[in-house]
């Protein structure tokens, strides 16, 4: 393949989606990209048999661009095979299934209720300043019973940035921030009886192991705050460019918000990729949002429709590292984008939006929008 023929790079990142289209139309099912050392899984049949073939396509050999081995630390949950993922996975379980997390409902809505009372009051604003980032911030900070300080946003861009190629130098000083903070006073804090207590204490029946417990909870809080910022981002973005949609949303925000939530994640993926790495030594880089734009998987797929049939996409992932916290993202969006619609009946993004430039997560670094309340 040409130089040019690389999906990481810069010039690909602010609209990956026609270069996704090409490399789906490529005959085989694996791409190499020879310049970056790696394949590519495009399709979504591709995408979602690596995904779900955990034996082959191995995680616990590492999931970030950087293998396992030279990142010198393993994310707990996500950068183990089974067993080990098993039995790391089923010490937290118990306090994430859609019924635990069921608890958290009038929290998150009491959160989003509280920051859209100063955004529709203000005419709009900054969105990823004042809702995406605050949302998930406070939302996490309440479920784990820690404090995250605003900081935790920032550190958990750096982390996803040190995944992908070529990090900006700053992440890994961005991220030493987030193990100065969790090694001094952060963890120290947790609230008694809380999630993050639990964690520590090696969650259910004590199934963590004593050096993993600190990553664990280290691997939550990060795994939770950054994806969830660019749901929210890239939703209010793709509602704000699609006024048919909003309209269908504001006729039944309850009803339609979960739907709607479902589609951006689709629309719009905020987990550009994570890798698989075989035996043999292949990596495969596993590209979410162009399997959620497969044309043969779902119809006129550039096209943002919040009431199609979205139950086939991976933004959350497939098989056994499917999303741990994707019932509180559910809970949190649903949240974000029924109040939205209750309160809201148009979104203007103005100058100055800005998608950003990390190459392991699609959203935006600035969005400010106006928006005129119902
Ligand atoms: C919209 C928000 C979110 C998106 C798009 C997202 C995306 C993903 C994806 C694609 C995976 C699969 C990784 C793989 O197969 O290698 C994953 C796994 C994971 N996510 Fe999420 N995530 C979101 C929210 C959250 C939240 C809120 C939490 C924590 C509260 C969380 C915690 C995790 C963990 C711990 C894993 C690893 C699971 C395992 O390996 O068994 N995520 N997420």
């Amino acid at each position: 393949m040409a130089e040019a023929d690389d999906p990481f790079e810069r010039r690909h990142l602010d609209d990956p989606y026609p270069f996704y289209a090409y490399l789906r139309t490529q005959p085989s099912d694996l791409i190499e990209i020879p310049e970056r050392g790696v394949f590519v899984a495009a399709r979504h049949d591709v995408a979602r048999a690596v995904l779900r073939d955990h034996t082959t396509y191995r995680s616990g050999l590492g999931v970030q661009w950087i293998p396992v081995d030279q990142a010198g630390i393993r994310a707990t949950f996500i950068e183990n095979d089974p067993p080990v993922h098993t039995r790391v996975r089923r010490a937290v379980q118990k306090w994430c299934t859609p019924r635990a997390m069921a608890d958290m409902v009038d929290v998150v809505d009491g959160i989003v209720e509280e920051i859209f009372d100063g955004l529709v009051a203000t005419g709009g604003g900054e969105v990823m300043s004042t809702l995406a980032r605050r949302v998930p911030l406070r939302v996490m900070s309440e479920w784990l019973g820690l404090d995250l300080p605003d900081a935790a946003a920032t550190w958990a861009d750096a982390s996803f940035r040190l995944g992908a190629p070529e990090p900006p130098e700053a992440s890994a000083e961005h991220f030493a921030g987030f193990l100065e903070w969790a090694l001094g006073d952060g963890f120290a804090s947790v609230r008694t009886n809380g999630f993050a207590e639990a964690i520590l204490s090696g969650g259910d029946d004590e199934r963590l192991h004593d050096d993993e417990r600190f990553v664990a909870l280290a691997s939550i809080i990060i795994a939770g705050l950054d994806t969830t910022v660019h749901l929210i981002g890239n939703g209010v973005a793709a509602l704000a460019a699609n006024p048919d949609q909003l309209a269908s949303l504001i006729d039944d925000p309850s009803g339609r918000a979960p739907a709607a939530v479902e589609e951006i994640l689709r629309f719009d993926a905020p987990v550009r990729f994570f890798l698989r790495r075989t035996d043999d030594g292949r990596s495969v880089v596993v590209l979410f949002g162009s399997a959620n734009r497969d044309e043969r998987v779902f119809e006129a797929p550039h096209r943002f429709v919040i009431d199609r049939d979205t139950s086939a996409h991976l933004a959350f992932g497939s098989g056994i590292h499917l999303c741990l916290g994707a019932p509180l993202a559910r809970i949190e969006g649903a949240s974000v984008f029924r109040t939205l619609a209750e309160r809201v009946c148009s979104i203007e993004v103005l100058r100055g939006a800005e998608r950003t430039d990390s190459a392991a997560i699609r959203g935006f670094a600035a969005l400010p929008v106006r928006l005129t309340a119902r």
